[in-house]
């Protein structure tokens, strides 16, 4: 048993043998860098078997396996069946693509295994942090002396930026009372567009999801700021407490930015934390074609998005800004005698930037930040917004396409890299068509040919399209349209037959 070992029994976990080790690593990225580079070469998914599903199975292992063993492991059964989200013709949702520098830059992350804030400002991942924060704070418009931290993605972001809100609007010491002590209910807006994150992070923050008061949005999908003003008056008057305006830049269904500036104003005027969305549509900040249409977002009090999704950065990694870093800070810093810093210049604890976690939910945080640092130094700026500005073209081309073919429809007005359409046929009355158009996006997904999700367009089921895949290329969005019309053609008539 453990406590007879002698010293001379002691054990670790590094390799006995670190050159099988080092000729494993090897493999394993020479592996990683064919899969990527023939990633084109495979179906855009597969519906793993049951056989592995059921390789899952069975209790955590007692003795040891080769490190060769495990990873053939991974290489047979794990590898061969991801989301799909790599391939150049996925599209669903709204995904990321990823890239090979940036998955080495996971492995140096975890080689170093910083914990990136703990208490410790001195050390070169918090350098990195902070580094990234003030390029992001640049980039979007944002002052120097904002504060902002990287997060797990825009949910966490959201829940962030929106609890600064809730506890510097609240006007009443509501880290120490509580919720329960609110002389008035809060309430908060956002467009019926609005990400489903926003809503969890309210109930999260103890106010219910009732609290959100979700406001029409007009023929382009964007608020209808008429509507917002009206509630909000309206709800003072009932005597609840307007806290806050959500802004998207950008919508998951239709890719929709609110007026900012128009909001920016409002939420001056009516003195309301106005909170930005912007999960993906922030990086049209950077997109010489379509910067203006997210004017106003640098005038957000907090600003949540996303570089795993349009900055094609590896999972996770998001990012949310907070304009005063003081409102921030007072929300979120709690400093146990076990965590003491910056209380000198000396020691591991001395404090010379940023205590990192002073700004969000983590303690312990992995350097997530390594990956955004080697991913703007690799590519630059400039080429992340011309790549975000070929998605748009892409987008453009695809709709070109869709109002040049008789057999489809789009579904709402295409804005930034998100389309909306359906196989239309003048026999099928809309509920047919529903059943129809769902039907076409399982058929192309479980054949592998292309990746759209669906969704809902004022009640009726649509093919989803968010391009935020650097790989993809225009003749990819041929295929996409000759399979829809394909399957179209064929489900059409075997609906018209029942
Ligand atoms: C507009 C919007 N907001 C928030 C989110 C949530 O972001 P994450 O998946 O990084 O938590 C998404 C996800 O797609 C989104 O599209």
């Amino acid at each position: 048993m453990a406590g007879n070992k002698s010293p001379s029994h002691e054990e670790n976990l590094d390799p006995t043998d670190w050159e099988s080790m080092r000729a494993l690593g090897h493999r394993m990225v020479d592996d990683v860098v064919e899969y990527l580079k023939t990633i084109r070469d495979r179906p855009a998914w597969r519906h793993a078997p049951s056989s592995i599903r059921e390789h899952f199975s069975g209790s955590a292992p007692l003795d040891p396996q080769s490190p060769e063993d495990v990873y053939q492991e991974f290489y047979d059964y794990i590898l061969p069946w991801p989301t799909g989200n790599i391939h150049p013709r996925f599209w669903g949702w709204v995904f990321g693509t990823g890239t090979i520098l940036g998955a080495f830059a996971e492995m140096l992350s975890a080689t170093m295994n910083t914990g990136a804030a703990c208490g410790l400002s001195y050390n070169s991942a918090n350098y990195v942090e902070v580094q990234v924060l003030d390029w992001l704070k640049d980039i979007i418009g944002f002052p120097a002396s904002a504060s902002g931290v990287l997060t797990t993605g825009c949910s966490e972001a959201n829940l962030i930026g929106l609890a600064v809100a809730r506890n510097t609007k609240a006007g009443y010491d509501l880290r120490r009372e509580g919720i329960r002590t609110a002389s008035r209910k809060m309430v908060l807006y956002a467009s019926e567009e609005i990400h489903s994150s926003v809503q969890k992070a309210i109930e999260i923050l103890g106010l219910g999801s009732k609290a959100l008061h979700t406001i029409p949005v007009d023929e382009n999908f964007r608020i209808d700021l008429q509507a917002l003003t009206e509630s909000i008056t309206r709800d003072r008057k009932d005597g609840l407490y307007p806290l806050c305006v959500v802004g998207a830049a950008g919508t998951t269904n239709t890719g929709a930015v609110d007026d900012l500036e128009a909001l920016a104003d409002i939420c001056q005027k009516e003195n309301l934390w106005f909170h930005v969305d912007g999960a993906f549509g922030a990086w049209a900040a950077i997109a010489p074609g379509v910067r203006a249409q997210v004017k106003g977002m640098e005038r957000a009090d907090s600003l949540a998005f996303d570089l795993h999704k349009w900055m094609y950065m590896p999972y996770e990694i998001g990012c949310v800004l907070v304009q005063h870093e003081d409102d921030h800070r007072k929300t979120f810093c709690l400093t146990a005698d076990y965590l003491a810093h910056g209380e000198g210049q000396r020691g591991m604890s001395g404090q010379d930037i940023p205590y990192l976690e002073d700004y969000g939910i983590q303690l312990s945080r992995g350097f997530r930040a390594l990956k955004a640092w080697i991913s703007f130094k690799e590519h630059g700026v400039a080429k992340y917004g011309r790549m975000i500005q070929q998605n748009i073209d892409q987008t453009n081309y695809l709709v070109g396409l869709i109002n040049s073919t008789l057999e489809l429809e789009l579904m709402a007005p295409a804005n930034l890299n998100v389309v909306c359409f359906r196989y239309v046929n003048p026999e099928l009355d809309d509920d047919t068509l529903d059943k129809l158009n769902k039907q076409i996006v399982i058929e192309l997904q479980e054949e592998g040919k292309a990746i759209p999700s669906t969704t809902k367009i004022r009640g009726r089921d649509v093919i989803h399209i968010a391009n935020t895949n650097h790989r993809t290329r225009r003749k990819d969005f041929d295929i996409l349209v000759r399979e829809v019309i394909r399957l179209g053609r064929t489900l059409s008539q075997s609906l018209s037959r029942h």
